[in-house]
């Protein structure tokens, strides 16, 4: 394990597994549809490699990047668009494949956006939830995990562009963020 982690909270394999999972469900849930998969880069750039894997449905991908947090660890509630969606997305099945959702405050602005974009639906997949850090509500459609208030790495997620080629979600050590 890295220096920098205090322990591994999901395995690969924990990993691999949930997400064959939720694959397996989407592909039930839109069986004789198409689907276009909004990845929200770049944290959720390697959940949404494996996932698509296990989707069975014709499936489409598109790429969005927000700024959140900038280089700290805490949200500041802005949500700036730094790379917008390539195509329109009015009359097609959405779903946004998001990372961890924290405070809930990037995928509140992203659904609004693209929902004024008029999908013929829109839903929200992401790999973890803080639940405890909610600030405002959003409806997550598919959650692979639900996790503690700890700040993790790994698998996409990082700490200051650090940590994002860890096989596996780890809880970063406090004295490498407070400091
Ligand atoms: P929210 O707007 O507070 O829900 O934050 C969502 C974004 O914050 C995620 O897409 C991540 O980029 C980042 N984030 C929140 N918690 C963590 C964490 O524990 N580790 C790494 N990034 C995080």
């Amino acid at each position: 394990m890295h220096p920098d982690l205090e322990k591994v909270l999901i395995t690969e394999q924990e990993l691999e597994e949930r997400i064959k999972e939720l694959g397996e469900q989407i592909s039930r849930d839109y069986a004789g549809k198409e689907i276009l998969v909004v990845g929200i880069l770049k944290g959720a750039m390697i959940f949404l490699a494996d996932l698509v894997r296990s989707i069975t449905v014709p499936t489409y991908f598109d790429f969005m990047a927000v700024s959140s947090y900038g280089a700290g660890a805490r949200s500041s509630g802005v949500v700036r668009i730094l790379k917008d969606l390539d195509r329109p997305i009015e009359g097609r099945h959405i779903i946004i494949v998001e990372d961890i959702v924290d405070t809930g405050l990037t995928l509140n602005y992203l659904v609004q956006n693209l929902q004024a974009r008029n999908p013929a639906s829109l839903k929200i997949c992401t790999l973890l939830d803080k639940p405890s850090r909610r600030e405002v509500e959003v409806t997550i459609d598919y959650n692979g995990f639900s996790i503690p208030d700890e700040f993790v790495v790994g698998y996409g997620l990082d700490y200051n562009e650090r940590y994002r080629n860890f096989p596996s979600i780890g809880v970063l050590k406090r004295e490498v963020y407070v400091k």
